[in-house]
């Protein structure tokens, strides 16, 4: 099984064909033909078929920011899995907080959009997080249990092919990012609960996200149930990310 850290870039609504083309060529340079960890990066839509070509002999992965609930059908400007598979996607985020806080999606269509990704054999990065009041009130486990009962739910025996991404919203773009000792904390919550809905819980990636940068990155990695990192703004920073999976490796 494979068991090294993934580190994935979620480069949220940022890009142009000449940007990506500029990144993706500095970031397959320095990674090369192989990498000691799983790299992947989470692309703006209409950049799929670009950013395929230009990983088309990298280890860097393919992912999209988010997909329909749905399979196929009257549902106006969503992309289904099926459609997602076709330009070669190997994860997707669902549930991001900025689609929950945006888009209203509910626990219940982030685990649908789990399942219909599983289905295609695309892993979804399950996103999970508390917002600052949640936190204040003592609520952080609470919501993110919750959060993550309804994608264990709607995957059922597939649970141990999911990533999870825990994310406070109040470390997403903020700069402050979690403590090592605050993210472990959560990530050991979110590892026991896969371990009562799974035997193999112990190599289900679990990646933090929120302000991980080059200079937090190492002792963040260096927690037992940190797997790996999902990073907003820095993964558009070439050294920095590039810094940022030397530290996973
Ligand atoms: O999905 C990752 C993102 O939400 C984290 O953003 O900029 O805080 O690394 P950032």
């Amino acid at each position: 099984m494979n068991n090294k850290k993934l580190i994935a870039g979620n480069w949220k609504m940022n890009g142009g064909l000449a940007a990506n083309a500029a990144l993706l060529n500095a970031l397959n340079e320095a990674v090369g033909a192989r990498a000691l960890c799983d790299i992947a990066v989470a692309v703006p839509a209409p950049y799929l078929s670009q950013v395929q070509q230009l990983l088309a002999n990298s280890p860097i992965a393919l992912a999209a920011q988010d997909v329909s609930a749905h399979e196929s059908g009257a549902y106006t400007g969503e992309m289904s899995a099926a459609m997602l598979k076709e330009f070669g996607t190997r994860y997707v985020l669902v549930g991001h907080s900025e689609r929950r806080q945006y888009h209203g999606e509910t626990d219940a269509v982030v685990g649908a959009k789990a399942q219909r990704a599983l289905a295609a054999g695309i892993t979804p990065i399950v996103c999970v997080g508390e917002t600052l009041a949640e936190r204040e009130d003592g609520k952080t486990e609470a919501v993110v249990k919750r959060q993550l009962a309804a994608a264990i739910h709607a995957v059922t025996h597939c649970v141990s092919e999911i990533v999870v991404a825990y994310e406070p919203v109040w470390a997403i773009g903020t700069g402050k990012t979690a403590t090592p000792e605050q993210a472990q904390q959560v990530h050991a919550v979110l590892r026991a609960q896969l371990a009562a809905a799974s035997q193999k819980a112990d190599v289900i990636k679990l990646l933090y996200g929120g302000s991980m940068n080059a200079a937090n990155a190492a002792e963040l990695l260096a927690q037992p149930d940190i797997d790996g990192g999902l990073v907003g703004g820095a993964s558009l920073k070439p050294a920095d990310f590039l810094q940022i999976i030397s530290a996973a490796q």
